[in-house]
Order: C-alpha cells, then structure tokens, then sequence
C-alpha cells in the first residue's frame, strides 16, 4: 500500500482520497482552510455529492484516511504527492489561474526529504507540469522526485462512481520510479481498466480534448434540437437514432439549456488560449464557445416568446443547479436564465434540492427571487414554470398537482424530463427542447 498525500480537498481532491483510502492507501488530505479540515474530522463533507459520506465514514473505520492543514508533515510522511487544488478560470484573461498550483508546488519541494512522486490532479494547461518540475528544480535543486500527469476525469454528481469504476486511467510519466508508484496505486484497477501510460504533455493535452469534445457534442445536439423545432421534426428521437452509431455514441445527446459547471467552461476557454499562444486555430473549440454562451441567452427569449411578456409575471424556475445531483451553481444556466428574466421585469419563484444556500450566498438580498422548501410551494399562484436542472424529483412531478397550483398552464421544460404527451393531457401547455 502506498503513503498518499493529496493536497486541496475540492471536489477532485475530496474524492480522490478518499477514493485511494478505500482502495486500501494511508490518505492524509490537507487544506489550508482549517474550517474544512475541522469540519472532515467531524466527519462531515463540506459539498454535496451522492456517496461521500459513506466512503468517509469507511475509510475513517478502516483507519485509512486523516485530514491535516500541515502540508510538511503530510509531504515529509508519504511517497506519492497528489495537487488537486483549484485552477480557477481568470475572468480577464480566459486563462486557467496557477497561482495555487505553482504555491502548493512550492511548498511541497521546501518539505522534499526523500524521494518524492508529485502528481497533477488539477486540470492544468498544456506545460504547467514541466513548469512545476523546474519550479521544484530551481527552488531546491538538491531535490529527488519524479513529476506524473494524473487528470481526472470525475463528474459531480457521480464523482465516486467515477472515480472507482473508470472507464481509463491516464497517467503521463517520464520516468520509472514514477511509472512504478503510479501502477502500484492503480494496481487495484488494472483488470478491468485500461490504463493509458503516455507522457507528459499527451496527458494534459487527453484531459482538455475529452472535454472539449463532450461539451461540442452538446452544442451540436442543442443546435440541431433548434432545427428540428424550426422543422417538425423531434431531436429526441433524432438522438436516439443517431447514438446508435456506435461512432457517435448514445451518451452527451441530452438538448437544453447550454452546459455549466466548474469544468467545461472553463476548460474550453483554457484550451482556446493555449492554441492561440501556440497559433493554433481552434475554430471548432470557439465555435463551441460562441453556440453555448448564446444558447443561454437565448433560453431567456425562448420563454419571453412563449410567455408573451413577463413583465410582472411570477415564473417559477425549478432547479438552479448547473445540473441535477449537485449543489454546483458555477456557470449553471439557470443563473443566466433567472438574470434575463428578471432584468425583463418577471419576479422569480424557485425550488432546488441542494443549490439554494449557494443561490443565496451568491444574489445576497434579491426581492425579486423568493426560494421555497419544495416543488409545489414553489408553483402555487405561479404564471408560468421552468424546469431547468434535470433533478429526478422533478421527473417524477405530479403534473396534475401542479396543474392545479399553477395560475396558467405554461410548462417550459428545458431539459426534456417529462413526457410531453402526458404533460399535455394534464392540460399543460408544454414546450421541450426541439419540437417534443
Ligand atoms: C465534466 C466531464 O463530464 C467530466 O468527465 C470531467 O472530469 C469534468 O467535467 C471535469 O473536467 O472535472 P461535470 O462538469 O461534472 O463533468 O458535468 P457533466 O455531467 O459533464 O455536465 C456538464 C454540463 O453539460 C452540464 O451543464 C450538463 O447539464 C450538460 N449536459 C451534459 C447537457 O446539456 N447534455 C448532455 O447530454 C450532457
């Protein structure tokens, strides 16, 4: 078993230590907000994701797992370093922030006392792991360690899932003792995973492309999702269809609102810069970026149009999340659409299951937008009603309940959740995405 220590408990690093411990390593996870760590030590999680909590209090019996704010200790007692800090987007610049990286980077070679394995997590552009070695390198040159690519390819919401039954593992190495810490880590997993070793930068480059490629996938569904409205046909069955090409693939065909999320905008922006300093023209990546960005404002005109005007009107929105199963609001389109309607006059109702604390924390004091303990509540006296995150609870609406709550009869489902037809028998007047 392998001593590991992984540095930054977000998301990526939450669940790839505790995904380690419960594969049978010595975890500690470090932060430097105590607050967090003393919170881990209590045996809470600080982000809502489906089975953490279980993994935790596993791998806390097992005795497998710790949490520390002291990054020399943590350094000085493993083999294996793992960085899963932030990258944030830069607003001004596009660019991934490496501020927290390069820190971490810095520290972890001050407390370099035998060999060390320093692995990327974080999702990092194209050259940051060479940086981060000559980094190490300059600021201690005495320093023996070997520097891995490991990105992750983990999704909220099935975070764990993910993180333990992947579908490849892809680790970018330059040397032995790098290659071999590496695969006695994932030992566990090389029967039923593949395991792609490669260098360095092919690694940062697969993490970038994977994501570049989903989130184009879904423009291009969304775009031909407008066509089929425009045309009569329906993009649900078109998805269908076409996913059973296995060259396309049934997976990412979804229509709505546009992605959100902490990773594909800020990776596609990323991934933009890079081929731009590299004079590199990505006209598909920016296409990407342009359809996406106007698909959520175009949301906001499609419920205008359907609404007439929504001056005054109450309009209830359910779900805030950038998706169903999280808490996660960054570039959730729901914020886009709540923002456009109210600046068109429309006062907001909304309902979510985990996203309405950070909702709050990120509007403060808004009279406009009034947040409710559930679905129902959140209809009542409404005028019209917008699902926007695909929650299972909202699959399962009883459409006649509503109906009756409901002021009027307009149901803008954006992201294709209930059956239309039923949807119009329980008298709504419903519109999907793309002529259902
Ligand atoms: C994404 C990738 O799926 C992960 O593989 C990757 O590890 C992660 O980014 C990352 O780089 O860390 P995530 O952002 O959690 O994961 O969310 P996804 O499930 O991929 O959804 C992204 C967005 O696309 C959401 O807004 C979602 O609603 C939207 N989406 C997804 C669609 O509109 N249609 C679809 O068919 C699928």
């Amino acid at each position: 078993m392998t001593k590991i220590a992984v540095i930054g408990t977000g998301y990526v690093g939450l669940v790839s230590g505790l995904g380690f411990a419960s594969i049978g390593h010595d975890v500690i996870c470090v932060d430097n907000n105590c607050q967090k760590i003393e919170q881990l030590n209590k045996g809470k999680i600080p982000i809502f994701e489906p089975r953490l909590e279980q993994l935790l209090q596993t791998a806390v019996a097992q005795n497998k797992i710790s949490f520390s704010g002291d990054l020399k200790s943590a350094v000085q007692a493993c083999q294996a370093v793992f960085i899963a800090v932030g990258t944030p987007q830069n607003e001004k610049t596009g660019s991934a922030d490496l501020s927290f990286v390069f820190s971490v980077a810095a520290e972890i070679a001050a407390n370099i006392n035998s060999h060390k394995v320093i692995i990327t997590k974080s999702t990092v552009p194209v050259g940051t792991n060479l940086q981060i070695k000559a980094l190490i390198q300059a600021s201690k040159p005495a320093a023996s360690f070997s520097i891995v690519s490991n990105p992750e390819f983990l999704r909220e919401g099935f975070a764990v899932a993910d993180f333990l039954e992947p579908e490849r593992i892809v680790i970018g190495v330059e040397d032995q003792a790098g290659q071999a810490i590496m695969a006695e880590i994932y030992q566990s997993f090389q029967v039923k995973t593949p395991i792609v070793f490669t260098d360095i930068t092919t690694a940062e480059m697969i993490k970038y492309a994977a994501n570049a490629f989903l989130a184009a996938k879904i423009c291009f569904i969304n775009e031909m999702a407008d066509l089929c409205e425009k045309v009569g046909a329906n993009v649900q069955k078109l998805a269908l269809a076409i996913g059973m090409d296995s060259r396309i693939g049934a997976k990412f065909l979804n229509p709505g609102p546009g992605f959100g999320g902490s990773c594909f905008p800020k990776d596609i922006l990323a991934l933009e810069n890079i081929a731009k300093e590299n004079n590199i023209n990505l006209s598909l990546v920016t296409s990407t970026i342009n359809s996406n960005q106007f698909r959520k404002e175009a949301m906001v005109q499609r419920i205008i149009n359907a609404a007439g005007d929504v001056k005054g009107k109450i309009i209830t929105v359910l779900g805030l999340a950038f998706k169903g199963n999280t808490d996660d609001i960054r570039y959730s389109p729901a914020l886009t659409i709540i923002e456009g309607l109210i600046k068109a006059g429309a006062k907001i109702h909304t309902y979510d299951p985990q996203a309405m604390k950070n909702c709050q924390q990120y509007w403060g004091n808004n009279s406009s937008i009034l947040y409710f303990d559930n679905q129902y509540l959140a209809v009542e006296n409404a005028d019209l009603t917008v699902i926007a995150s695909e929650w299972d609870e909202f699959r399962e609406l009883d459409l006649l309940k509503i109906r009756q709550l409901q002021k009027t009869n307009l149901l803008i489902d954006l992201r294709n959740i209930l059956d239309g037809k039923k949807a119009r028998e329980a008298g709504f007047n419903y519109f999907g995405i793309g002529g259902v």
